[in-house]
């Protein structure tokens, strides 16, 4: 069964998908550890309900980014991390952590890359005006929401729409792929050449 590590910095809910997927079978998974930047992250309350291991390794800790990142490599070394996940990990990743874990580094954004990267994409898509909006999981690279693509979801946007509105149903179609994405690397399903990742047997 192989071992996640998942990053988190709030609320925590496509933690909590995967979290539910491994309890329903959907994943054959085990969250060996969730590490978090902020204290008050609701991450952890979720990794409390289930017995989940945590650790939160404060940034301002740290002499520097590249320290802080080769602490929570180690971290997860030291956990046995296969793969690790970004959920909710509201920092720029860099290169000691990226090396540990050569495209074995996942986070999912709240549209469809390479459009509206950074922060309030949500709210980047409707002030742009875009009639489809939707989330993307990729392999984590040294650039800012870049890497290799894995899957993505569209979905509509409504005149009406608000950042909430659009936010949270984008956030259905999260849980939906997150799970799935980590399934087919678990399955040995993807195959990343250069900027691109064939899924297949
Ligand atoms: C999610 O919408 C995720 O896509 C986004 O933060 C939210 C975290 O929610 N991530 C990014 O914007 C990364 N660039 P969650 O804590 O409930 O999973």
């Amino acid at each position: 069964m192989i071992k996640l590590g998942v990053l988190a910095s709030g609320r925590g809910s496509n933690f909590q998908s995967i979290i539910d997927s491994i309890d329903r079978g959907a994943l054959d998974a085990e969250i060996a550890c969730l590490i978090t930047d902020n204290r008050s992250a609701y991450a952890i309350e979720r990794a409390r309900l289930h017995n989940i291991p945590h650790v939160y390794i404060n940034p301002a800790g740290y002499a520097s980014r590249d320290i802080f990142y080769r602490s929570i490599a180690d971290e997860l070394q030291f956990c046995e991390v296969e793969l690790v996940v970004l959920a909710g990990f509201m920092r720029v990743v860099k290169k000691p952590l990226i090396d540990a874990f050569p495209m074995r580094i996942m986070n999912i954004h709240p549209a469809l890359l390479p459009s509206f990267k950074g922060l309030n994409a949500q709210k980047q898509a409707l002030d742009y005006g875009v009639r489809i909006a939707g989330c993307t999981v990729h392999f984590v690279d040294e650039e800012v929401d870049s890497g290799p693509i894995i899957l993505q979801e569209a979905v509509p946007v409504f005149s009406d729409d608000t950042e909430e509105s659009l936010s949270a149903r984008i956030l259905e179609s999260e849980h939906r792929i997150y799970p799935l994405a980590i399934k087919l690397f678990i399955e040995g399903k993807l195959r990343v050449t250069g900027n691109t990742v064939k899924i297949g047997d």
